[in-house]
């Protein structure tokens, strides 16, 4: 897909390609260890530990030897600015000391990684979480796809109703009732790429494009739906922000149709202490997180308002505590919950948050003033720490608006230039991260080997 549509590809594509042969063979030059590791991991499906660390864009992925703060080094020795953070696992920043203390207080120290009984690190990390995001009553998980999956059966059982409603093109973790867009006919279809579903997702979910109320309204009035499960702003098909209104809207037509409002917070956290939710003034019925929450260690937590908590409570019929329950042997585990709290109570504070949003402003008005300065139809983004240029300009308001203007070639070789000049962004499209390590100069830095990129690319 190129950078403008059809006719207006403002790329020379001989070029691009030309560049990108150059950049990868440097890149094996580089990063002979890397491939060396690579080589040898003939018992991984896939050769990696986790079958997306495939997409990359230089033929294979950059081992991890070391990683702190803001900066990761790989087993070839080369430092990097790590803009990616783990796609957000590390929003914290690597191993930040008070995790590493909480951690190795209770590994280490107290001892008990896998116990199925709490510990006094969840109350606070539900107290702070509360604080935050609003909704008082918390319940944690592994990863911020089973708090989506665990929200969303609960839902189903406390309304009886059997769908859920998402956004075209969003992402929530593998979560089969979210894998369905809008297609270009303007029917629900499965997503490419949902392998395996269990059956038909058109008979489990309804879509409604972001930024799209009457649609919305549309798929709401069936009186079907017990939960629209959402992103205050789409991340994962480049940022697509809410024109003004939306999400009062569509605060107002769930309400109206008695349909439960799930924020799921976990990319958006960047918008602040309290997430998008607290930052935007939203009132949703249910959040769910996961990643940044731990400071790098796994966990993924889901809030509910007070009235749902105690709807869901008052229902004994729904077996909370054995089989009709969610849950998991390791969630809620010690070191998650004690991980979770430094990080929250030590780490991403309110005061770590101002830095990182500063510094996340910076980032974007770099890169906004280096998109002009060739007049190039992309646009950038922002949520908080959280920045992102896409290969569009206005800015996609709609996710399949955004999935059309995908240009897979040319982040391969945005991201290998910049990895070859210890740079990482997120492997997956044009994500940046702030982490409260994050530094000015590491943004100048950035931009310093961006401007290059484009001035070679574009001549
Ligand atoms: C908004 C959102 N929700 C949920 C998830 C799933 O998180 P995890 O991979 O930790 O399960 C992701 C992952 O990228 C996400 O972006």
């Amino acid at each position: 897909m190129p950078t403008g549509s059809g006719a207006d590809d403002v790329i020379d594509r001989d070029r691009l390609r030309a560049l990108t042969v150059r950049e990868r063979a440097a890149f094996a030059e580089r990063n002979p260890r890397s491939a060396a590791a690579y080589a040898r991991a003939g018992n991984l499906f896939g050769r990696v530990p986790m079958t997306w660390m495939n997409k990359n864009a230089a033929g294979y992925p950059v081992y991890v030897d070391r990683a702190r703060g803001a900066r990761l080094t790989d087993i070839d020795g080369h430092e990097y600015i790590d803009f990616c953070l783990g796609d957000t696992a590390a929003m914290a920043g690597h191993s930040p000391a008070p995790v590493i203390a909480a951690v190795t207080r209770r590994l280490g120290d107290l001892g008990g990684a896998g116990t199925m009984l709490p510990t006094e690190d969840a109350a606070p990390a539900g107290a702070e979480l509360s604080r935050r995001f609003g909704v008082p009553a918390w319940s944690f998980t592994l990863t911020a796809t089973d708090a989506n999956r665990w929200a969303i059966r609960l839902l189903r059982a406390v309304t009886g109703r059997p769908r859920i409603l998402v956004n075209s093109y969003c992402y929530h973790g593998s979560v089969d009732e979210s894998l369905i867009v809008v297609g270009a006919d303007g029917r629900p279809r499965s997503r490419d790429g949902n392998v395996g579903a269990p059956g038909d997702v058109t008979l489990t979910s309804r879509v409604a494009e972001f930024n799209d109320l009457d649609g919305l309204a549309r798929e709401l009035a069936h009186g079907d739906v017990a939960a629209v499960l959402m992103e205050p702003a789409l991340t994962n098909i480049g940022i697509v922000l809410p024109e003004p209104g939306y999400l009062a809207g569509v605060r107002a037509l769930t309400l109206r149709h008695g349909t439960y409002l799930v924020n799921d917070e976990t990319h958006t956290f960047s918008a602040g202490p309290g997430g998008a939710t607290a930052a935007w003034d939203l009132a949703p019925d249910v959040v769910t997180i996961g990643k940044a929450i731990g400071g790098g260690i796994p966990v993924g937590a889901y809030g509910l308002s007070a009235e749902l908590a105690a709807a869901l409570l008052s229902r004994a019929d729904l077996d909370l505590i054995d089989m009709g329950g969610v849950g998991g042997t390791l969630a809620g585990n010690p070191v998650s919950m004690a991980a979770t709290r430094a990080t929250l109570e030590e780490v991403l504070t309110d005061a770590a948050f101002a830095t990182m949003i500063e510094t996340g402003a910076a980032f974007a008005d770099g890169v906004q003033k280096i998109i002009e300065g060739h007049a190039l139809p992309w646009s950038v983004s922002r949520i908080g720490a959280r920045v992102e240029y896409r290969f569009a300009s206005p800015a996609p308001r709609t996710g399949t608006e955004s999935a059309a203007r995908a240009d897979a070639d040319l982040e391969d070789f945005l991201h290998t230039y910049l990895l070859n000049r210890g740079v990482l962004l997120t492997p997956f499209h044009n994500m940046a991260l702030m982490c409260p390590d994050t530094t000015l100069d590491d943004v100048a830095r950035h931009h310093e080997i961006f401007a290059a990129a484009l001035a070679e690319l574009l001549g």
